[in-house]
C-alpha cells in the first residue's frame, strides 16, 4: 500500500542531484554554511514497500493508497547511527560521576561492564539492548551499528553478536575491546584472530579494534583487522580516542571504512584519511561525557575528510543514545555548520557504514525518515536538549 506524506515545510533530502541550496544564505556546497542538502520547500514524498517512490514538490505528487499531512512540519533522512555498544549489563553512573569531578576516563573501566555482561541473562541482554533501540527510534535513529566487546570469550562474544543482529543488520566484532583481567596479551589476540573470529564471524559484518594504549597496540589491531577481512568482515577503528597514535594510520592502511573517535589526530592523519576516502566518524557525546578536548570537524572538512557523527552510546565513556544531541555539540562545539552536521549524522553515517540505501532520501531510498517538530532541521541545533522528534518512519513503517 502507496502512503503520500505531504504538507512538509522543509524536506531534507541529501540528493545532490536536487542542487537546491541548504537553507536560505547557504548555497555553495564547500562554503562556510557547508553541504548542499538537497533542501526542497513544501514537499510531499510517497512511500511504497519500505521504499520512496516519488519526492518533491507537493503540488506535483502522484495520487496514492493513503494520504498523511505533516502540517508544514520538517522531514529528514532517519539518523545513521554508526557508533554504539549496545549489547552490556550493568551501569557506571559512578564512574562518570567520578571523572566529572576530575578523574580522567581509562580503557580500564571496560571490565566493569564486561563483568555484569557475563553475569546477565540472554533476555536481559536482549531487553537493554532493545530498550536503548527503542529510545534510539525516538529520537529519530533508523540505522543503528551495534558491537560485541564487553564479553570478551568466545562464547560471550558470540553471544553479543546474535542478540545484536536481532536487531540489526550492521553488527561488529570488537572482541578486541580490550585484554580481559588475568589474561596474557599475545594470547588473547590469539584467540581473538582464531577461535573467536569464527565464533563470531557468522554474526558480525564489521570488524574493530580500540587502537589505543591500554587496549591494543598497531601490530596487534592490524593483525585483528586482517584477520576479520579475511573471514570476510570489513575493518572500523576506535582510533586515536585518548591521544595521538597509531589508530587513524592502521585505518588507513589495511582500507577501513571508518576511523571513529580521532579525538586525536595530525595533520599528517587528516590527509591519509582524505586520500584513503576512510570516514573520519566524530562521536562528540563523548568529550562531553569524559571531559576531553572536542576535536575540531573543520579541519576534518577542510582537509577533505569525509566526517560522521555517531553516538557511541556505552555504558562508560557516554551514556547518550541521542543523535540530535551529538548533531547539537558538534554544531555547538566541533564548528560545523547546521547543515554539515545534520549531513554528518545521516548521509556520513551512511558512508562510515558503506550504504547507498539509507541516509538520503529520493527515488530508491529507503524510507527512513524523522518527522520534526519544527519548521526546518536548523532547529536541531538551535534547541539542543528539546525532543523535537515527532515521529520516526522505518523501511515505511512508523516506529
Ligand atoms: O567507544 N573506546 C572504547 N570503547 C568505548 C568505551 C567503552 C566503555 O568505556 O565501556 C568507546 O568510548
Ligand atoms: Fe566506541
Amino acid at each position: 500500500m502507496s502512503v503520500l506524506l505531504t504538507g512538509i515545510g522543509e524536506l531534507v533530502t541529501n540528493d545532490p542531484d536536487r542542487g537546491a541550496p541548504a537553507a536560505p544564505g547557504e548555497s555553495a556546497p564547500g562554503s562556510s554554511a557547508g553541504r548542499d542538502l538537497g533542501i526542497v520547500r513544501e514537499a510531499a514524498v510517497v512511500v511504497d514497500h519500505g521504499a520512496v517512490v516519488w519526492a518533491g514538490p507537493a503540488a506535483g505528487a502522484p495520487a496514492a493508497d493513503e494520504v498523511r499531512d505533516v502540517g508544514g512540519r520538517a522531514v529528514v533522512p532517519g539518523f545513521v547511527d554508526s557508533h554504539a555498544h549496545l549489547v552490556f549489563a550493568g551501569d557506571r553512573a559512578v564512574e562518570f560521576e567520578a571523572r566529572m569531578t576530575g578523574r580522567p576516563y581509562t580503557a580500564g573501566g571496560i571490565r566493569t561492564t564486561v563483568a555484569a555482561t557475563r553475569a546477565a541473562s540472554d533476555d536481559e541482554l536482549r531487553g537493554n539492548a532493545r530498550r536503548l533501540v527503542a529510545e534510539m527510534r525516538r529520537q529519530g535513529t533508523t540505522t543503528v551499528e551495534i558491537k560485541s566487546g564487553y564479553g570478551l570469550d568466545v562464547e560471550q562474544e558470540a553471544r553479543s553478536l546474535r542478540i545484536a543482529h536481532e536487531l540489526t543488520p550492521e553488527t561488529t566484532f570488537l572482541g578486541a575491546h580490550v585484554v580481559p583481567p588475568d589474561t596474557d596479551p599475545a594470547a588473547y589476540v590469539d584467540l581473538v584472530v582464531g577461535e573467536m573470529l569464527d565464533a563470531c564471524a557468522p554474526h558480525a559484518r564489521w570488524v574493530d579494534v580500540f587502537c589505543e594504549r591500554g587496549a591494543f597496540d598497531a601490530d596487534a589491531a592490524r593483525r585483528v583487522l586482517r584477520a576479520g577481512a579475511a573471514a570476510g568482515l570489513m575493518p572500523r577503528v576506535h582510533a586515536n580516542q585518548l591521544g595521538h597514535g597509531p589508530g587513524i594510520e592502521v585505518a588507513c592502511e589495511v582500507g577501513a571504512a571508518s576511523a571513529d573517535h580521532c579525538t586525536f589526530a595530525s595533520d599528517a592523519d587528516l590527509r591519509n584519511l582524505a586520500d584513503s576516502g576512510v570516514v573520519a566518524t566524530l562521536l562528540p557525546s563523548i568529550e562531553f561525557s569524559t571531559r576531553q578536548p572536542y576535536p575540531d570537524a573543520r579541519r576534518f572538512l577542510d582537509a577533505g575528510v569525509t566526517v560522521a557523527i555517531a553516538t557511541d552510546c556505552n555504558p562508560g565513556s557516554g551514556f547518550s543514545s541521542s543523535m540530535p544531541f551529538a548533531l547539537a555539540l558538534a554544531v555547538r562545539e566541533m564548528r560545523m555548520s547546521p547543515a554539515e552536521a545534520l549531513w554528518a549524522a545521516t548521509a556520513g553515517g551512511a558512508a562510515a557504514l558503506r550504504r547507498d540505501d539509507v541516509g538520503w532520501l529520493g527515488v530508491g531510498s529507503r524510507a527512513d525518515l524523522a518527522v520534526l517538530d519544527a519548521p526546518s532541521y536548523l532547529h536541531l541545533a538551535y534547541r539542543p536538549g528539546v525532543p523535537l522528534v515527532a515521529e520516526t518512519m522505518v523501511a515505511g513503517s512508523w516506529a
